[in-house]
């Protein structure tokens, strides 16, 4: 992975290869995980939360996204770069053609949406425009409150077959990768197995091909809430607390 910029082709191509993924926000982070050489960058929507201070991701807006794209882009990293299509900026297609262009004008080599066949026109729209296109299924932060709370996908039947042929039409459809946030293990395990792209797991245990955190989380720095699948915990934000006040000493 060291030998150059990596492509939508390179992501398709890690198929199996246990590859690790995470979120950027700003420039001083993407050249982080550009020196450690993650393959996949994600500028992800849940920027609301952990930069913005917003309660969900529901409110975030384009603007918002493309200020933030355009500071990873700045880095010029070799991971490929892909940002989220923030909520109801891809309710047709249209509009998600517009929203996908002003991310990829602002530096995004790829864009993401979250749903399955709901909107597959608009994904079929998108990579029709030969724009590189990752699908987001399982828990979608954007209908967290239809959804009443972030809640774990496909524990019964009627929704694993559900997600199942959502994963097949997002592959059809030309999708590079796709998310899969909170679904149940086994399911991740079996939509893996059924798709020839990347599965990116959140929260869905540990045999999709990629899994991939909000950065944040991983260092404990997140503002509020660290959610349970995140194993690895340091306590980077009470040594941030202990420098800042260690340096209000010194100058006292
Ligand atoms: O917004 C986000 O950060 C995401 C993830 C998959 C982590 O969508």
């Amino acid at each position: 992975m060291s030998d150059g910029k990596v492509t939508a082709n390179c992501i398709k191509n890690l198929k199996g290869k246990k590859f690790p993924s995470l979120t950027a926000y700003d420039f001083a982070m993407a050249r982080l995980l550009d020196e450690a050489e993650v393959p996949l960058i994600l500028v992800g929507d849940s920027l609301a939360m952990v930069v913005l201070g917003y309660p969900d991701t529901t409110e975030l807006t384009v603007g918002e996204m493309e200020h933030h794209v355009r500071a990873v882009a700045r880095a010029q990293p070799n991971g490929f770069v892909a940002a989220d299509m923030p909520a109801r900026s891809y309710e047709n297609v249209p509009d998600a053609l517009t929203t996908a262009k002003r991310l990829l004008d602002a530096g995004a080599e790829a864009v993401k949406a979250e749903g399955g066949r709901e909107i597959i026109d608009q994904i079929k729209a998108i990579t029709a425009e030969g724009i590189a296109f990752v699908g987001h299924l399982g828990m979608l932060p954007q209908h967290v409150k239809e959804e009443g709370g972030y809640k774990v996908k496909g524990k019964v039947p009627r929704e694993r077959e559900a997600l199942l042929a959502d994963a097949k039409a997002l592959e059809e459809a030309g999708a590079i990768a796709m998310v899969l946030e909170l679904v149940e293990k086994t399911l991740a395990a079996e939509i893996t197995a059924a798709v020839s792209i990347p599965t990116i797991g959140i929260g869905a245990g540990p045999h999709c091909d990629s899994q991939i955190l909000v950065t944040t989380d991983l260092f404990g720095t997140s503002p509020d809430y660290i959610p349970r699948h995140v194993k690895i915990r340091p306590d980077l934000k009470s040594s941030m607390r202990q420098v800042i006040d260690e340096w209000i000493e010194s100058i006292k």
